[in-house]
C-alpha cells in the first residue's frame, strides 16, 4: 500500500518503520520538513515538504500529530483527504484529570463530524510508539483494534494492521473509539503509577485464532 503518515515524531517514525518493514511504500511529513526528512532517512521512507504533498496517491494516511494540532491539519489538508482512509492514532489524555477526557466524543468521531467525506477509522492509539514500531512481546503479537462506520475502509485498516504484525481485531463503529482511547489513557495511567517502562500493550485472550 501507499501509506501517508502526518507526524514524525514518536508515533509517526514508529508506525514508518514497521510499515517499511512490511513492504509498504511510505510518505511522511511534519510541521518542520526537515523533521519528517530526517525521520524518513531513518528508516527507509520518503519526506514530503508538506501535509498536502504526502497524502498524494495515498492508500491510507494516518494521523500522528498532538490531538490540538488536528484543526489545523485537517484545513491544510482540505479536500485531498475525501474519500480517502484516514487512521487517527492521536489521543487526548489528562493524566491529573482522566474524567476530562472520559466521557466525551473521540478525536476520531470529532474529525468524522467535521470531515464527512473521510473515511475515518481509529486504530494503533492504544498502544505505546514502541510497540508500534514492534508489535509483538515475547513472541505474541498484540492486538490492532480497529473501528469505524466505513466497513471498505476498516477491512483495508484490518489488512494494514496485520501487515505491520499486530494481530487484527475489528472493534466496530467508529464510536468505539471512545473506548480504544480510554485504553489508551488506562495504558498510560497503569504505566505512570507502576513505574512501567512503556512497553506494555493490549492482548485479548480468548477468541479463537
Ligand atoms: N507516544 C506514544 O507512545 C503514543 C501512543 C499512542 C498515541 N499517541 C498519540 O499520537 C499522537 C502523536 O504522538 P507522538 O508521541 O508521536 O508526538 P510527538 O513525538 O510530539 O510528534 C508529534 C509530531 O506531530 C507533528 N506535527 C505537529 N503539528 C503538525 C502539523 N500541523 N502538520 C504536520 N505535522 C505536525 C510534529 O512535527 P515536527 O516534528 O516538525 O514538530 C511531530 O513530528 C498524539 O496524539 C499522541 O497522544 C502517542
Amino acid at each position: 500500500m501507499k501509506v501517508a503518515i502526518i507526524g514524525a515524531g514518536n508515533v509517526g517514525t514508529a508506525l514508518a518503520k514497521s510499515s517499511t518493514r512490511g513492504g509498504h511504500a511510505v510518505t511522511m511529513s511534519s510541521a518542520n520538513p526537515e523533521n519528517a526528512a530526517k525521520a524518513a532517512l531513518s528508516v527507509g521512507a520518503h519526506a514530503a515538504n508538506s501535509n498536502a504533498e504526502a497524502v498524494q496517491g495515498a492508500d491510507v494516511v494516518i494521523i500522528a500529530v498532538p490531538y490540538d494540532k488536528l484543526g489545523e491539519v485537517f484545513r491544510g489538508l482540505g479536500s485531498s483527504v475525501d474519500d480517502k482512509v484516514v487512521i487517527d492514532a492521536t489521543n487526548h489524555v489528562n493524566t491529573q484529570n482522566p474524567g476530562e477526557v472520559l466521557g466525551t466524543a473521540s478525536n476520531a468521531e470529532e474529525i468524522q463530524k467535521r470531515h464527512p467525506k473521510v473515511r475515518v477509522v481509529k486504530a494503533f492509539n492504544y498502544a505505546f510508539a514502541s510497540r508500534m514500531a514492534d508489535p509483538t512481546v515475547d513472541g505474541v503479537r498484540l492486538d490492532g483494534f480497529v473501528a469505524s462506520d466505513d466497513q471498505d475502509a476498516k477491512d483495508k485498516t484490518l489488512e494494514f494492521v496485520e501487515s505491520i504484525g499486530f494481530r487484527p481485531i475489528d472493534a466496530g463503529p467508529l464510536v468505539m473509539a471512545r473506548v480504544l482511547e480510554g485504553m489508551a489513557l488506562l495504558n498510560v495511567t497503569l504505566q505512570i503509577r507502576n513505574n512501567w517502562p512503556s512497553q506494555n500493550g493490549w492482548k485479548l485472550v480468548g477468541p479463537p485464532a
